[in-house]
Order: C-alpha cells, then sequence, then structure tokens
C-alpha cells in the first residue's frame, strides 16, 4: 500500500467513526456554546474532533493538526490535517439531515487528499492529487450544463449575515435572477461536493475557513471542477472568497460579480 493510501485509509476511519458520534446523537437535546452570536458548537463537535484528532495521531503522531474546534499546535511537520468535525452545525442542532465531517491534508503546502463524509446518506466523497474524485468509490465528474440560466447554484452565508446582510443579499439577487434556481443547504463542504458529483453547477461564498475547503476543493477539481476566488483569480483554501463551477460557467458567474461592482478590488476589499 503507497503511503497516499495509508493517509486516505486513516482519514476514512477517522471520518466514519466521526459520523457514527454524528447519527448516535442527533436529535438529542445538546449542550450549546456560542463562539460569536451565531456561530454555534456542540458538545458533538468537541467528540468528532476528539475522536478524528485520535484516530490520525495514533497513525501518524507527528503530523500536524489544524481543526475548527481546538488550537492549532504547529510541529512543523510537511504533512497538515485539515479538519471541520461537523460542517453544518446549525441544520445539526435542528435535527435538519444536512451535515458532513470533512478531513483534508496537506502535504508542504498542498492539499493532496480529501475526504468527506454525509451521515445520514452515508454518501464517502474522497479525493487524491492526480487520481480523480469519488462517491462510494464510483468516479464522479462535474455537470456539463453549460448556461448560468439553466443551473441550479447553491451559496451560504457567513456568520456575520446579520451585520452585513445588504452586502452578501446583492450577490444573492443577481444569482436568483441570472441562475435557473438557487439552494442554501448550510454546509459548504456538502455544497461544494455536491457540485463535484454535478447534481449543483456553481457555488459562491465568502469568508469560508480552510477546514470548510481544503478537502472538497480538491475533489470539485479532481471531478472536472474549476475553483478560483471572486474575480478569477487561483484559488487558496486560506483565501476569504470562493467561487466554484463546472467549469463551463465559470466565465458567466465571474461576469455576473464583476456586474455587482467592486472598483476593481475584491470584493472582500469592499466589505472591509
Ligand atoms: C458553516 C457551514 C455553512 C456556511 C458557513 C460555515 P459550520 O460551517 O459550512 O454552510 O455557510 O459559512 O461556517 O460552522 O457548520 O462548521
Ligand atoms: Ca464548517
Ligand atoms: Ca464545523
Amino acid at each position: 500500500m503507497g503511503q497516499i493510501d495509508r493517509f486516505l485509509q486513516v482519514a476514512i476511519e477517522a471520518a466514519k467513526k466521526a459520523g457514527r458520534i454524528q447519527m448516535r446523537h442527533l436529535g438529542r437535546a445538546l449542550s450549546v456554546e456560542y463562539k460569536g452570536e451565531f456561530d454555534p458548537v456542540t458538545e458533538v463537535d468537541r467528540l468528532c474532533d476528539q475522536a478524528i484528532q485520535k484516530t490520525i495521531l495514533d497513525s501518524f503522531p507527528g503530523h500536524d493538526i489544524l481543526t475548527e474546534e481546538s488550537p492549532f499546535e504547529k510541529k512543523g511537520s510537511p504533512y497538515k490535517w485539515i479538519i471541520d468535525p461537523l460542517d453544518g452545525t446549525t441544520n445539526y442542532l435542528h435535527g435538519f439531515p444536512c451535515f458532513c465531517v470533512s478531513i483534508g491534508l496537506e502535504v508542504e503546502g498542498e492539499v493532496r487528499l480529501g475526504v468527506i463524509y454525509v451521515p445520514p446518506l452515508k454518501e464517502l466523497f474522497h479525493a487524491e492529487k492526480g487520481k480523480g474524485a469519488f462517491l462510494n468509490g464510483k468516479r464522479i465528474t462535474v455537470s456539463k450544463i453549460d448556461q448560468l440560466g439553466r443551473s441550479l447554484i447553491a451559496t451560504g452565508f457567513p456568520y456575520d449575515v446579520h451585520d452585513h446582510a445588504d452586502f452578501y443579499l446583492r450577490y444573492f439577487h443577481q444569482f436568483i435572477i441570472r441562475s435557473f434556481a438557487i439552494r442554501r443547504p448550510g454546509s459548504a463542504a456538502i455544497d461544494l461536493s455536491y457540485l463535484a458529483a454535478g447534481r449543483f453547477d456553481g457555488f459562491w461564498e465568502f469568508k469560508l475557513h480552510p477546514w470548510d475547503v481544503a478537502a472538497v476543493s480538491l475533489i470539485v477539481t479532481e471531478a472536472g471542477g474549476r475553483v478560483t476566488d471572486l474575480k478569477g483569480r487561483p484559488f487558496t483554501i486560506y483565501s476569504d472568497e470562493l467561487l466554484a463551477s463546472n467549469g463551463r460557467i465559470h466565465a458567466e458567474m465571474l461576469q455576473v460579480i464583476q456586474e455587482i461592482g467592486h472598483d476593481g478590488a475584491s470584493p472582500m476589499e469592499k466589505l472591509k
């Protein structure tokens, strides 16, 4: 077994353990804390975080781990696991079955492996750099739709939407009138996995974090999709703007964003 295959095996084992924890506690009364006024974290986020970290560190004790729910302790390894133990916490809290586990592996600054596990549907998405993207072991590719007007697109809102609603809704407004339809499911990692599988044709969001996008941005590109910032420049997982598509509607989506108008600055610069 190659080294990357061993990493994949451990990532899948960790994601499934966290998925079992999520399903076991789903619908139960949970203790909730708020990191910001609208940014919830539950005991399940933390239990999943611990289970994933333990599984990875049992096999690779020297690796770095960046996770949403624990402080980052840099060991200086070339291997950095990037984890969202529960993406879609608001959905989870309400018993809305759209949530997942996200585990990516960066090697010397490049994401090489991504696993997304959606426990309510038992759907496991994965990709290794250069080897394609898969759903439950079957190869997936992005859709072939080539007009925004025929596209089903998705988005999400960051937790500061209550403070900047007008800014975010300008994008929502333009895309809702220019696309066929929009969905806002509430888990960026699922939205982008669905784009990789051809269920969505485009997606944009502001202020996502590396743990939201590390694994799934690789899954999208390995499925033949395109991921950039909102000006069409190369995407990094540390960026605060993301535009993803099947590639065919990317230019049209960029055009819509440009028409919203931002003086040549990036949209995020307008917000600051
Ligand atoms: C959130 C979800 C949501 C997105 C937010 C994220 P969390 O992650 O991905 O869809 O709109 O921007 O923060 O807090 O549930 O892990
Ligand atoms: Ca998240
Ligand atoms: Ca999370």
